[in-house]
C-alpha cells in the first residue's frame, strides 16, 4: 500500500463529523435510508459503453465505489485529500447536505433537500421527480457545463453567476428564484452545486479512465494492480492510480479556481435619441446580416418561434453525438433505462419578448453575446480587438446590444442620465 490518503473529512473537526456519520447510521438524527447513497452514473457508463463498443457495468461500479469514498455521501459530503483549500466552504457544503431540519437559533440544514432534489435530483443529475415535464429540462450538473456565465466559453461560472441565478431563478423556465432565502443559505447550497458538479465530473472521468486507461472491459481487469479499487482508508492499489486520479481531481477543481470574468469595454453612451437611434439601426441590420446571422436562428427581428431539430449538448452527448436519432428506439432505450430523459429539440429565444434566462443588464448581454451560451448552439461572436482580424468591433456588438434593449423597452439604458432625463 502507498502511502496516499484519498479524502479528508468536511467539517470543523474530522471526529465530529465522524460523530454525525454514526448518529446518521443509527437514524437518531433522521437518517433516510433509501437517501444515504448516490446513485451510480449509469447513464454516462451507457454513453460510454455505446462509444467505447464494451461493457462497462465494473468500471461504472468501481468509479462510484471510489467516488463514494473521496467524496462522501448524501449526508456526510466529504472532500478528498488532494482538494484544493479555498474553493468549497466545508461548513456550508455539511449545511446544504442531509436531510431537512433547523436547530434552535433557526440555522437551515439540508438546503439542497428542501429546494432543489424535486428537479435536480440527489446526486444533481438532472432528472429528479418533477423533471420529465420540464421543457428545458433542470441542469444535469454533473457534466459540469453552465449556461448562464461571465467566463468565456467553455469554462467553469463564477461563484458570482451561480449565485445570481439562484436569486433571480431562469425565467422563462421551471428554474424559480430563491430570493427569499437568506444569503448564507444561497451561499451554503452554491457550495453544494459546485461539490455536485466536481464529484459528478470526477466521476465521469474516471469511467473513462478505467475503460481507456485500466482495460476495463466487460470484465475487470484481471491484476487487481490494474483496478480502481481503495483498502477503504483511501489507499489506492498503485501509486501510479493514486496520482492519476488525485490529477483528475485537481484538474476539475482547478478548472473552477481558475475562471475569470470576460472583459466587457465601457459601453459607448448617446447623448442624443437619434444618436441611439442610430445605433439601434445599425444593430437591427446587423442582427439580420451575413456576419452576425443572428436572425437565421431567432427570426426576423427576432420574432421566431423557430422549430429546430437541434439539441442542447447534455442531450446531443446520448442522441446525435453517438450517431443515435430519436427514431433508434432499439438503441436509446438503454440510455432511456439509464436515466435519459425523452429528447426534446431546443428553441432559439423568441427575443422580441425580452424575457432572459440569464441576467439581463447591458453588460451581460454584451458578454452573452460574445461568448455565446455554453452547451448551446447560441454561438458567440468573435470581437476584432480581442482576434486581432476577423470579427465584429466591440462597439458592433454594443449596437447589437442596443438593438436588444429596444426590442423590450429597455434602450434608454443606454442615454447619458441628461438626454434620457429630456426624453
Ligand atoms: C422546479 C424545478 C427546479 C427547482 C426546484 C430548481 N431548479 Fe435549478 N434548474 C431548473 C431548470 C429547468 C434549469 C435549466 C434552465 C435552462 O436550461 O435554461 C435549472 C438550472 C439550474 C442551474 C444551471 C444554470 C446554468 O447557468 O446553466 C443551476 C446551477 C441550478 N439550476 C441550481 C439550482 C439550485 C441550487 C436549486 C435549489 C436551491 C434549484 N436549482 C432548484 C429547475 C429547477
Ligand atoms: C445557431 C443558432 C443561433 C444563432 C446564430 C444565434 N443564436 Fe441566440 N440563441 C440560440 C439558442 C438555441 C438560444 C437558447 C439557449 C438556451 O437554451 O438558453 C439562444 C438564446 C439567445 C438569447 C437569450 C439569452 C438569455 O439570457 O435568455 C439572446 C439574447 C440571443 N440568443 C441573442 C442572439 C444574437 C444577438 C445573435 C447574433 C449575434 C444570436 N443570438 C445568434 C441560437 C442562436
Amino acid at each position: 500500500m502507498i502511502p496516499f490518503r484519498a479524502f479528508r473529512l468536511a467539517g470543523a473537526s474530522a471526529r465530529s463529523v465522524r460523530l454525525v456519520g454514526i448518529l446518521a447510521i443509527l437514524g437518531i438524527v433522521g437518517c433516510d435510508a433509501a437517501t444515504d447513497r448516490f446513485a451510480a452514473n449509469e447513464l454516462h457508463g451507457r454513453v460510454v459503453s455505446f462509444r467505447e463498443s464494451t461493457g462497462v457495468a465494473a468500471a461504472v461500479e468501481d468509479s462510484a465505489a471510489v467516488v463514494g469514498e473521496l467524496f462522501g455521501n448524501p449526508d456526510v459530503p466529504l472532500l478528498p485529500e488532494s482538494f484544493p483549500d479555498g474553493l468549497i466552504d466545508l461548513e456550508n457544503l455539511q449545511r446544504a447536505a442531509g436531510p431537512v431540519s433547523s436547530d434552535r437559533e433557526d440555522v437551515h440544514f439540508g438546503i439542497y433537500r428542501a429546494h432543489c432534489v424535486v428537479c435536480h435530483g440527489l446526486e444533481g443529475g438532472g432528472a429528479g421527480p418533477a423533471a420529465a415535464l420540464q421543457n428545458p429540462y433542470p441542469r444535469d450538473f454533473r457534466a459540469g457545463i453552465f449556461k448562464f456565465k461571465s467566463s468565456p466559453r467553455g469554462e467553469k461560472p463564477l461563484r458570482a453567476d451561480l449565485t445570481d441565478l439562484l436569486v433571480r431563478g431562469a425565467p422563462g423556465t421551471s428554474m424559480p428564484s430563491f430570493a427569499r432565502l437568506p444569503e448564507e443559505d444561497i451561499e451554503a447550497v452554491v457550495d453544494y452545486v459546485i461539490y455536485l458538479s466536481i464529484r459528478g465530473e470526477t466521476e465521469r472521468r474516471l469511467q473513462r479512465f478505467a475503460v481507456a486507461e485500466l482495460g476495463y472491459g466487460d470484465e475487470r481487469p484481471d491484476s487487481t494492480a490494474d483496478r480502481l479499487l481503495t483498502d477503504g482508508e483511501g489507499h489506492f492499489q498503485s501509486a501510479e492510480i493514486g496520482s492519476a486520479v488525485s490529477q483528475i481531481i485537481t484538474d476539475v477543481a482547478s478548472a473552477w479556481i481558475d475562471a475569470r470574468p470576460v472583459e466587457v469595454p465601457a459601453p459607448p453612451v448617446y447623448s442624443a435619441e437619434a444618436e441611439l437611434d442610430a445605433a439601434i439601426e445599425r444593430g437591427r441590420q446587423r442582427f439580420h446580416g451575413p456576419v452576425a446571422n443572428c436572425a437565421s436562428c431567432h427570426g426576423k427581428d427576432g420574432n421566431a418561434d423557430a422549430v429546430t431539430l437541434d439539441y442542447d449538448d447534455w442531450t446531443k452527448e446520448q442522441t446525435t453525438r453517438l450517431g443515435l436519432t430519436p427514431s433508434d428506439a432499439d438503441q436509446i432505450a438503454p440510455l432511456r433505462r439509464a436515466g435519459a430523459l425523452r429528447p426534446r429539440a431546443i428553441q432559439p429565444r423568441r427575443l422580441a419578448w425580452g424575457v432572459y434566462r440569464g441576467t439581463a443588464d447591458p453588460e451581460s448581454l454584451y458578454r452573452r453575446l460574445v461568448v455565446g451560451i455554453d452547451g448551446t448552439p447560441m454561438p458567440g461572436l468573435l470581437v476584432q480587438e480581442a482576434t486581432g482580424a476577423t470579427g465584429v468591433t466591440s462597439t458592433e456588438v454594443w449596437e447589437l446590444v442596443a438593438f436588444l434593449l429596444s426590442l423590450d423597452g429597455r434602450k434608454d439604458l443606454l442615454l447619458t442620465p441628461s438626454s434620457r432625463q429630456e426624453g
